[in-house]
C-alpha cells in the first residue's frame, strides 16, 4: 500500500482508539466495580465470618473487652438512644474510652433498620476525615450488633445548646469554629471523596462535640453514594425542620439538600436554637427581613461579640448560612466555597455591626461561578476562589 494511503489510515486509527478509550473505558471501569460489589453482595469488609471487625485503632479490641467494659451492655453505661439502638460508653483494658452503638434486639429484625445499620458501616469504612466521627470496629452477629464509633465527651451539638451551662462555654469563637468543622466535613464527602457522599441527615442532633468543643459530623444511617451518571431518586430521609423545600415536590436529592440542612445547622448555632419561624420568613416574605437585624437574632445567653475579627466571621457565617437557605438549590454554594469562605480572611465591615440586617446578608453578593457546574467535575477541579468575594450593601 502507498505511503499516502497508510498513514491516513492509521491515523484515523489512533484517533478511534483513544476515543474508545476516554468513553467507554470509565463505563467498562465502572461495570467491574458495581459487579465486584454484588457479587460479594455486601462491601463490608468482614474478618471472622462477619462476626468482628476492627478498623483504624490503635490498639486491641476483643468482643470480651466490651461485654466487660459495659458489663454486658448494662444501663448504667448508656449514654444515650437512638430510634433504632442504644449508645453505650465503654473504657477498655488500656484506658482507651468508645462509643457503641447497640442495635436493639427487636429492630435487628426490622430490615429497615438493619439496612440503616449496615449502611453505616459501609459509608465509614470508606471515609476518613477530621471532622468525621471514627469508627474503630463493629459486630453484626446473628446475636449481637454493634457498632465502635470514637468517643466524643460533650455529646451532641442540640444537647449542648439547649443546656444553658453548657450553651455559655460555647463562645462565639467556638461557635463559628463549630460551622467551620461541619462545613469542611460536608466538603470533604461532596468534593472530595472518591465517590461523592450525600449525608441527608444533617441536624444538631447528628454532630457531636470533643472535649475541645470541635465538631464532628455523625450518623451516616441514611448517606447515599452520588451517581454522578444518573439522577439519584431515592426514598425520603432526614430530619423534621432540616429538611430542603424541594424534597417536597422532587425525590431527586443533589448535594444542596445537605447545603440547606448546613445552613439550618449553622443559624442554629449561632441563635442558640432552631430557626423555625425564620425559615418560614425566608421562604414566605424574605422582605420582611429588613426589618430583623443580625445582632438581635445571636443567641442572648452570649454577650455580644466585641473584637472586630469576631463580628466579622460572624457575619461571614450568618451570610453563608442565608445563603444555603435559598430557596432554589442552584443558587446554594457549594460546600467546598462555603468551608473557603469560612477560613477566608475577609474585607472589613462597611457598617456597624447593629445596623446590618437579615434581608441584606441575604441579598449580599456571593460570587458563586463554581455552583452551577455537577458535582463529579468540581471533584477534580482545583478551587477557584476569587479572593474575598462578600460584598456587604454600603
Ligand atoms: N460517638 C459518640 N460519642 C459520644 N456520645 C455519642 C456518640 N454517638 C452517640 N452518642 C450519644 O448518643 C445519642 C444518640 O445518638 P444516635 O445517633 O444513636 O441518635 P440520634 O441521632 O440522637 O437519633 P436518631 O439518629 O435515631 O434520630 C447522641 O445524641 C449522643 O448523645
Ligand atoms: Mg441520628
Amino acid at each position: 500500500m502507498h505511503l499516502d494511503t497508510i498513514i491516513p489510515i492509521a491515523m484515523c486509527l489512533a484517533i478511534f482508539i483513544a476515543l474508545i478509550s476516554f468513553i467507554v473505558l470509565p463505563y467498562i471501569n465502572m461495570f467491574l466495580k458495581d459487579s465486584a460489589t454484588s457479587k460479594e453482595g455486601d462491601p463490608i469488609p468482614t474478618k471472622n465470618g462477619d462476626i468482628f471487625s476492627i478498623l483504624n485503632f490503635d490498639g486491641r479490641i476483643a468482643y470480651e473487652d466490651i461485654i466487660k467494659a459495659t458489663e454486658d451492655f448494662d444501663i448504667r453505661y448508656c449514654i444515650g438512644t437512638s430510634s433504632y439502638g442504644s449508645v453505650y460508653r465503654a473504657q477498655l483494658p488500656n484506658g482507651k474510652v468508645v462509643a457503641l452503638k447497640k442495635l436493639h434486639q427487636r429492630e435487628a429484625q426490622e430490615p429497615a433498620f438493619y439496612k440503616s445499620f449496615r449502611n453505616e458501616v459501609k459509608m465509614l469504612t470508606e471515609i476518613r476525615h477530621k471532622n468525621i466521627v471514627k469508627l474503630h470496629g463493629f459486630c453484626l452477629h446473628r446475636r449481637c450488633k454493634f457498632l465502635i464509633y470514637q468517643y466524643m465527651e460533650r455529646g451532641s451539638l442540640i444537647c449542648v445548646l439547649r443546656n444553658d451551662d453548657e450553651a455559655v462555654e460555647l463562645e462565639w469563637n467556638i461557635r463559628v469554629n463549630v460551622i467551620t468543622n461541619i462545613s469542611h466535613a460536608l466538603s470533604y464527602l461532596h468534593h472530595d471523596c472518591i465517590r461523592p457522599i450525600l449525608d441527608r441527615d444533617i441536624s444538631s442532633k447528628n454532630i457531636l462535640l470533643n472535649l475541645k468543643l470541635e465538631a464532628f459530623v455523625f450518623d451516616f444511617g441514611n448517606s447515599r453514594f452520588l451517581d454522578p451518571y444518573s439522577s439519584n431518586h431515592t426514598v425520603f430521609a432526614g430530619t423534621y425542620g432540616y429538611i430542603a423545600p424541594e424534597l417536597t415536590y422532587t425525590i431527586d436529592v443533589t448535594e444542596k439538600c445537605d447545603v440547606y440542612s448546613f445552613g439550618v445547622v449553622a443559624l442554629e448555632v449561632l441563635m442558640g436554637t432552631h430557626p423555625g419561624e425564620l425559615l418560614t420568613s425566608l421562604s414566605s416574605s424574605p422582605s420582611s427581613l429588613q426589618n430583623v437585624m443580625l445582632s438581635d437574632i445571636l443567641d442572648t445567653r452570649l454577650l455580644p461579640p466585641r473584637s472586630k475579627n469576631l463580628t466579622l466571621n460572624i457575619v461571614v457565617a450568618a451570610t453563608l448560612a442565608l445563603g444555603c437557605l435559598r430557596a432554589k438549590p442552584k443558587s446554594r454554594p457549594t460546600m467546598k466555597f462555603v468551608s473557603q469562605q469560612l477560613v477566608a480572611c475577609q474585607r472589613p465591615l462597611l457598617k456597624s455591626f447593629p445596623a446590618i440586617s437579615l434581608l441584606e446578608l441575604l441579598n449580599s453578593e456571593l460570587e458563586m461561578e463554581n455552583e452551577i457546574e455537577p458535582l463529579p467535575k468540581l471533584s477534580s477541579r482545583p478551587a477557584e476562589y476569587h479572593g474575598s468575594s462578600f460584598k456587604q450593601n454600603p
